[in-house]
């Protein structure tokens, strides 16, 4: 992919996910984009999960540091993006990609406490770290911004409202992100992935209780996707070859049915 080599990406959850075990996306991410050439700042909850992945990268001959963040925590974003840039001098492209699940509940029987604690991580988190990284790209005249949204982020299912309404908000947020900064050099894009196989259920038998059984298997594709799908799609929008594709989220998603 063209323009990839040297430019520096900041990946937020680019560890292995809740349980550490298997993969996430943002960490196929990392491992992907490092192959292309990039320089990756893996940032994630403890600096042991950001750690787990810097190090691949680097075993696998690539430069990356961890870094430690909760995108909740604005203290804690602005810390992330000084050690950042302390180590790169810059942040040519930002992956908001951290991310936590609903409670696969109807809305009735979703805790006010659990609404907060999905919109904090999934959409305020998003607005945070773009706010903390923004004003270096800016200085610079230069950057890109990729927000993972999801399937969920088009469609209702039985992940829940919460969930739901905060991917439907990261897309809304994405256009925002483009409308107000694209003519100072900033590309604001999303990807709206599928039902992918991370951690969560690698190695799971998938029967039709699986979560988004239907919804999956009604799609074209009809079946669940790898986290390479996702990762390898988000190096084409972080990559010049995506230089025209400004405010959209690409659903990669098996042809999911919107509804
Ligand atoms: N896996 C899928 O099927 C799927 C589908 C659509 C969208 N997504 C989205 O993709 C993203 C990654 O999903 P995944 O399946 O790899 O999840 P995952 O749970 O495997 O990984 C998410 C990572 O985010 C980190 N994280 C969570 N809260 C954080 C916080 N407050 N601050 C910093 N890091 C935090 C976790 O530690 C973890 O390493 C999420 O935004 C998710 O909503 C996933």
């Amino acid at each position: 992919m063209r323009g990839l080599k040297d430019k520096v990406v900041l990946v937020t959850g680019g560890g292995h996910g809740q349980d550490q075990s298997g993969s996430s996306l943002g960490q196929v991410m990392c491992t992907e984009l490092a192959k292309e050439g990039s320089k990756i700042i893996v940032a994630d909850l403890t600096q042991e999960r950001a750690d787990a992945t810097a190090e691949e990268v680097r075993a696998a001959g690539g430069e990356a540091v961890g870094i430690a963040v909760d995108v909740v925590d604005e203290d804690s974003v602005k810390a992330m993006v000084d050690t950042a840039l302390e180590a790169f001098g810059r942040i040519d492209v930002l992956i908001n990609n951290a991310g936590i699940f609903g409670a696969y509940l109807p809305l009735l029987e979703i805790e006010t406490s659990q609404w907060e604690k999905i919109m904090d991580v999934d959409l305020k988190g998003v607005f945070l770290v773009t706010k903390g990284v923004l004003p270096s790209m800016l200085e610079r005249g230069a950057g890109v911004v990729i927000n993972v949204s999801s399937a969920s982020g088009v469609v209702a299912s039985e992940v829940g409202a919460e969930y739901t309404t905060a991917k439907h908000g990261v897309i809304g947020l994405t256009k925002q992100i483009s409308y107000d900064y694209g003519h100072q050099g900033i590309r604001a894009v999303g990807i709206g992935p599928g039902v992918i196989k991370t951690a969560a259920f690698e190695g799971a038998e998938i029967t039709p209780d699986f979560p988004f059984y239907d919804l999956t298997m009604q799609a074209p594709a009809g079946r669940y996707g790898e986290p390479m799908e996702i990762a390898r799609a988000v190096c084409f929008l972080a990559s010049d070859d995506a230089s025209f594709i400004h405010g959209h989220t690409i659903p990669v998603d098996g042809g999911s049915p919107t509804r």
